[in-house]
């Protein structure tokens, strides 16, 4: 089942999976989640959810931003992500207000009308029914919530776009498979961005899962996307 296959391959990856996101991406990745912590904007004590949260990234980057978050829950279906992302957010002394979950993004043990605020990076890309995921992001969202999302995309420009692939296709496979000793994984990381919507169809599909003031912002000459959205009132 497709869901079993990506569980295992991130469980398979998760021990190089930081130092392999910090060279493939040229730590571009940092500045990502940073940026997309910035364009949340979140205000006072809230209460936000990352999906997808992998080995805690995400949740380190919020917590340095906000010290004052009331509550954070990470949520992800590989457990070697969640026990790294442990140990790291434990050792940064960051755990007070921090939850970790084990969990499938297509179906959230949380309380619906709850969060302030919804983020989900590099994860949207492997969960398949994104309608559903989308559903589930907005059911587990207070009225005035906020999603973010982040995702790898394709450069528009055609040039770059060129120079890209060949890198994504054949340069970053085999360093990935190196490092990780998981040809398949970074095989399916090119494939998988390929296959990943453009950014207007996307945010057709945040609209019809009913979230509003949706925008985008395209990062690092287009390889990487912000999508971010409210639920209405
Ligand atoms: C590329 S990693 C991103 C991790 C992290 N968000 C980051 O910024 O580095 C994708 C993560 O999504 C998780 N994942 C994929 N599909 C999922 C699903 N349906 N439910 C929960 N977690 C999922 C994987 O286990 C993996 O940890």
């Amino acid at each position: 089942m497709e869901l079993d296959f990506i569980e295992d391959m991130f469980d398979g990856i998760a021990r190089r999976y930081d130092l392999l996101n910090r060279l493939l991406s040229l730590r571009q990745d940092v500045y990502w989640r940073r940026s997309m912590i910035s364009a949340l904007d979140i205000a006072g004590p809230a209460a936000v959810l990352d999906v997808a949260c992998g080995t805690g990234d995400v949740i380190i980057e919020l917590i340095r931003r906000h010290p004052d978050l009331r509550q954070i829950i990470g949520l992800d279906f590989s457990m070697r992500m969640l026990h790294i992302a442990r140990h790291k957010i434990k050792a940064l002394g960051y755990q007070k207000n921090v939850t970790l979950v084990a969990g499938n993004g297509l179906s959230l043990p949380i309380a619906p009308g709850s969060m302030d605020a919804v983020t989900i990076a590099f994860g949207i890309r492997n969960i398949m029914d994104r309608k559903s995921a989308l559903a589930e992001f907005y059911n587990c969202l207070k009225p005035g919530g906020k999603l973010a999302v982040l995702e790898l995309t394709t450069p528009e420009q055609r040039f770059f776009n060129t120079i890209y692939l060949l890198y994504f296709n054949t340069i970053l496979p085999r360093i990935g498979s190196l490092l990780s000793k998981n040809l398949g994984a970074y095989q399916y990381l090119p494939a998988s961005v390929i296959a990943f919507p453009r950014s207007a169809a996307f945010a057709a599909l945040m609209r019809q899962a009913g979230f509003t003031d949706i925008r985008w912002k395209k990062m690092t000459l287009g390889i990487c996307t912000l999508h971010l959205g409210i639920k209405p009132f």
